[in-house]
């Protein structure tokens, strides 16, 4: 914790939409009159038909749970981002693109993202995609990823992005889960000089998805790929056959725009689904207000489009305000790690948005390759993904910013569309660590074990009430698992997952999860699914997956492995566990530590005791609290005598 308080800049206070006084206003607002405030608020964005003001909002966060916004209107998100923006900013740049190769950038106005997207979108439908098909998107960071994207809202598919990292079964449990038929995907990626075999990767997983009919294929870097005649499509062939536009069609507010699939305590990754007109209302609206947004900005989030900050931080929220938002390639530290601060120079980059984990990383390289760049266009940074330990934040603030540029920490989750804590840059004092104070309509609550609401300062479980426009949906094809996850714990509230202070002054602090979510470098990986992929191995009787705090990724993958009866443990054998969860879920996953554990502690009815594993993981041996409930006490001396490292 920090006791530092930053206050706002006076100048930031002038030029912001919004100051203290206007904040606490609109909040107040927002809270009191939710239908009135996000009426009037969800006008920002074009409506082929309008809503009526009876359908602004139709929540039940109890029994079958019920959340619609803006429910009879209709609207076509890509016409959002793109159409409406022709008029006034055909010749602006939409989107800058700087490649993994340094001398590789760049720029896409919006006239020309309108003729890549309709283009895109016809192809698509010649491939035979209808509205409401799931399209999967497996792509590297290039402007034809934003294009696939956008040319499924403009057409009415829903879009199941997946990471380029991701293995070949990640990808075809995913394509499976929502019965894609087509996939769009590149030869290969590119990430700090190496190259990632998408193609290869998709020809693997699409061995164990038989409906997949499709693979649109885009060149990125002429590497060799496997191809399929009757199945694979290049790109670059079939756009010079189709028109470069494109009617986009209307859809319901509640039609679905996207699937998201991400990590939970337990089973298989879920699809989170996003719908359209809400989602576009609250991404725009929170992308404007907390980053500050003004016409000309030149914005730039690091994020990848496979995650949630990709899909409303450097598409949706910032096309629809008719940015010009930076997409990324590359990694923080090729070709060296100045990077970031080269490429804010390069495009004169105003509002920057990126990870405590690469601010962590880079800070280890020392003030040198941040200080051989001016950096003086920047006026604004962000963070995301987990919290940020107060000394990185104020090396962030001092070192990347000079001490000028105000710091958003912006808390939310794939499930909340956007960003719901966070301070704005002209209204909130800043506290080191702190994501500070609730967006408009948001209203956080602070519960203990027992689901008692906690007043004041206090510590407990993060909960919502009243929903907010961005809001999940569903679980895609299982409600139920989207009521039992999220609604069941505490009823009639919505359950983050995270843990919290709330200090004094009303500021929250996330603590991060408290269920069997791991944080690692801020993608969401569950335990459960790395023990699976480890008791997949031939060799692995059981295992036991746990977080420990990490310098630099915030939390490691911590193993507990029993092997098979007179299997033999081996340094050769653990080595080849870490690349096997590497190939079975992808390289975000690897376990950074395998300790070998003849017994797991468990209970006498068989649950594992995650508490004590956690503990041992920690180094903190002192407070392994009561063991004697345990089936075999003495398997815990075991453990901690061969902690590893
Ligand atoms: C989890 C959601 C939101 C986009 C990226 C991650 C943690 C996220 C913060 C923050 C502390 C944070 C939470 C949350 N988290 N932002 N500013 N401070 N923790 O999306 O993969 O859905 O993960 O990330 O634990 O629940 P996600």
């Amino acid at each position: 914790m920090s006791d530092d308080i930053i206050p706002v800049s006076p100048e930031w206070a002038k030029r912001a939409y919004v100051d203290e006084a206007k904040y606490k206003e609109m909040y107040e607002a927002s809270v009191k009159d939710p239908v009135k405030f996000w009426g009037e608020h969800g006008k920002r964005i074009d409506w082929i038909k309008p809503y009526s003001p009876e359908a602004v909002r139709d929540v039940d966060y109890t029994g079958n749970v019920r959340i619609r916004w803006f429910h009879d209107g209709a609207l076509n998100v890509s016409a959002n981002c793109i159409d409406r923006h022709l008029a006034k900013r055909a010749d602006q740049v939409a989107i800058i693109w700087e490649g993994d190769d340094p001398s590789k950038s760049k720029n896409i106005t919006y006239r020309e993202l309108h003729a890549e997207v309709s283009r895109m979108a016809n192809v698509l439908k010649e491939l035979g995609a209808k509205k409401g098909d799931r399209i999967t998107i497996y792509l590297p960071m290039i402007p034809e990823a934003a294009y696939a994207m956008l040319a499924c809202a403009r057409i009415g598919a829903i879009h199941s992005v997946v990471f380029g990292g991701f293995s070949p079964d990640s990808l075809a449990n995913r394509i499976l889960d929502c019965d894609s038929e087509i996939v769009v995907t590149a030869d290969e990626g590119l990430r700090g000089g190496k190259p990632v075999p998408l193609k290869a990767n998709c020809d693997e997983a699409l061995k164990k998805c038989p409906k997949v009919k499709k693979v649109l294929v885009v060149q990125h870097t002429a590497g060799k790929v496997g191809w399929d005649g009757a199945r694979d499509v290049w790109w670059h062939d079939a756009k010079a056959k189709v028109a470069a536009d494109c009617k986009p069609e209307p859809m319901g507010a509640e039609d679905p725009l996207f699937i998201l699939y991400t990590s939970g305590s337990t089973g298989k990754p879920k699809g989170v689904l996003h719908t359209s007109g809400g989602y576009l209302v609250f991404a725009s609206m929170t992308h404007q207000y907390v980053f500050d947004y003004h016409d000309g900005d030149i914005y730039w989030c690091t994020a990848d489009v496979g995650w949630v900050t990709g899909h409303s931080y450097i598409l949706y929220g910032p096309l629809a305000n008719g940015a010009t938002t930076l997409m990324f390639e590359g990694v923080p530290n090729y070709p060296n790690s100045s990077r970031f601060w080269d490429v804010i120079d390069k495009h004169q980059v105003n509002i920057f948005y990126t990870a405590p984990t690469a601010i962590r990383a880079l800070m280890r390289e020392g003030e040198a390759p941040v200080k051989k760049a001016s950096r003086k266009s920047l006026r604004l940074l962000g963070s995301v993904g987990e919290p940020i330990n107060p000394e990185a934040w104020l090396w962030y603030y001092r070192v990347v910013g000079d001490s000028r540029c105000p710091i958003v920490d912006t808390w939310w989750q794939t499930e909340t569309g956007g960003i719901l804590i966070t301070p704005l840059p002209g209204a909130t004092k800043l506290k080191p660590g702190s994501a500070t104070q609730p967006f408009f309509g948001v209203t956080p609550v602070m519960v203990d074990a027992d689901g008692k609401e906690l007043e004041g300062a206090c510590t407990g479980n993060l909960c919502l009430i009243n929903s907010w426009p961005g809001q999940m949906r569903t679980v895609y094809g299982d409600h139920q698992r989207f009521i039992d996850t999220y609604f069941r714990t505490y009823p009639g509230k919505y359950f983050t997952g995270d843990g919290a202070r709330r200090d004094e002054d009303g500021y929250y602090w996330i603590t991060g999860r408290v269920d069997d979510v791991i944080n690692v470098s801020g993608h969401r990986i569950g335990t459960a699914e790395v023990e699976s992929a480890l008791v997949a191995h031939a060799k692995v009787a059981e295992a036991a997956v746990v977080g420990f705090p990490h310098d630099i990724k915030g939390q490691g993958i911590y193993a507990y492995v029993t092997l098979n009866a007179g299997e033999p443990y081996s340094e050769a054998l653990r080595k080849e566990l870490v690349a096997w969860v590497r190939k079975e879920i992808g390289p975000i996953a690897s376990p950074d530590i395998v300790q070998w554990a003849p017994g797991l502690p468990k209970t006498r009815s068989g649950k594992i005791m995650r508490r004590i594993l956690r503990k041992i993981a920690e180094n903190d041996f002192s407070n392994l609290g009561d063991t004697s409930t345990l089936a075999d006490p003495g398997v815990v001396d075991d453990l901690v005598k061969n902690r590893s490292h």
